[in-house]
């Protein structure tokens, strides 16, 4: 990446982050606020319940109507500009981050070898179609019977998951799950939430009653965008948790991941709502030792002795083209994160993040370009477990 691709990238990330943090922290907020109001102690007319707080000084009292007010205000807020603006910055992202590269960022030719074109005609083919689906699902008849619709939405995410693994290297696979759950929550936004708040609006602005059937199909939308908050926080970040994406059965792991979180949601709702649920989060706590056992690395206890000259080896082989101080690998003038494996002491000082880079996660070598083979990759583990020395 060059310098002012990667300044580009810091700036993207930075919205995605903010606008974001927005949008969630809005949702958060009047989820906490639907299940907070109480019936008024002065009874209001439409008015189904009211709520009081005290923040940063000063005091807020806000009333929900039970269908709406029978006048609109002259101001009225709207909240969609977090949601669009964190899926714009993150679809731009998407392109600055992998599709730039794509034949070493989204491909892994130990997976699939694809062409750089073909890779991004998959991912931005299983964001459309992904939204689709989800989309005409939700409108069907089996849109009407929650428990069935969450069911297939669910199956049909991890179905997802499953594919993603097959076509592209690990952490690409993560975010593109990612990306097509943010798309759908932004789409909901986009497509279903606000424009039938829209024709609710309109409706009574002519002294109409607003049509109730819209604001069902938007609350069961919202609903959804609920439970995937905290699947989707968890996959942006993924990146930084090589013992998720780099295990075998990486699709897996994330559809483990994914149920703890969308648990853990739940449980914030029940309680929202009045209901105590003690089971559900040691649950979702046990699902989250249980994934660390099963992600646990694979040990190398009985592995015969390894030499440092065979490390040193595999690493001018596979690694050096691109982690040297002057890189040979087309298109690349600084090593990688400053990462160089010039000399013994260098390889050495960096044993830990070989070790998590090309063994425990098996990301690198980048795409697997230099072909680096699984003995290999044992004997660089092995070798870290020996106490990586470099004599
Ligand atoms: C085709 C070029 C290429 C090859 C070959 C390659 N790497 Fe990398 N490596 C990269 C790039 C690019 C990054 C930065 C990745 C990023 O930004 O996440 C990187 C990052 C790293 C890091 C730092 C990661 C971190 O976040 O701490 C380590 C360690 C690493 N590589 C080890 C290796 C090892 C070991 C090999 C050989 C087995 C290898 N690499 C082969 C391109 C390569």
């Amino acid at each position: 990446m060059d310098h002012w691709t990667e300044w580009l990238e810091l700036f993207l990330r930075w919205v995605h982050i903010v606008t974001g943090a927005a949008w969630i922290g809005t949702s958060f907020y009047f989820n906490w606020l639907n299940n907070h109001v109480r019936p008024p102690e002065e009874p209001t007319p439409g008015v189904g319940g009211d709520l009081w707080s005290v923040h940063g000084g000063h005091f807020y009292r806000v009333m929900k109507f039970t269908v709406a007010p029978e006048k609109l205000p002259k101001v009225l807020h709207w909240f969609k500009w977090e949601a669009y603006f964190t899926w714009i910055s993150g679809f731009c992202l998407l392109f600055v981050a992998y599709y730039f590269e794509a034949k070493t960022m989204v491909v892994d030719n130990n997976v699939r070898v694809l062409e750089a074109w073909q890779a991004i005609a998959i991912g931005l083919g299983t964001l459309a179609g992904g939204w689709t689906f989800y989309h005409f699902l939700c409108k069907s008849p089996l849109g009407k019977k929650t428990p069935v619709l969450s069911t297939i939405v669910a199956l049909f995410l991890v179905g997802v998951a499953f594919g993603m693994t097959q076509l592209f290297g690990s952490r690409a696979a993560y975010i593109h799950v990612g990306a097509l759950i943010g798309t759908i929550m932004a789409a909901n936004v986009f497509f279903v939430i606000i424009p039938n708040q829209r024709v609710m609006v309109d409706a009574m602005t002519k002294g109409e009653d607003p049509d109730p059937a819209l604001g069902l199909e938007g609350a069961q939308r919202s609903l959804h965008n609920n439970y995937l908050t905290l699947p989707v926080l968890f996959i942006m970040v993924s990146n930084h948790y090589p013992v998720t994406y780099g295990h075998e059965y990486n699709w897996a792991i994330l559809a483990g991941l994914m149920t703890v979180g969308a648990l853990t949601r739940h449980w914030f709702n029940l309680r929202g709502q009045g209901h105590k649920n003690a089971y559900i989060l040691p649950i979702a706590a046990l699902g989250m030792v249980g994934l660390a056992f099963v992600t646990k690395p694979k040990s190398y206890e009985d592995h015969r002795p390894v030499q440092f000259a065979e490390v040193r080896q595999i690493i001018e082989t596979h690694c050096v083209q691109c982690h040297s101080s002057s890189p040979t690998f087309p298109g690349m003038s600084e090593p990688p994160l400053g990462v160089a494996f010039d000399n013994a002491a260098a390889i050495q000082r960096h044993a830990q993040r070989i070790n998590t880079q090309a063994v425990v996660s098996r990301v690198m070598p980048l795409g697997n370009t230099t072909g680096i083979t699984d003995e290999e990759r044992d004997i660089l583990g092995a070798w870290f477990y020996q106490g990586a020395n470099a004599e």
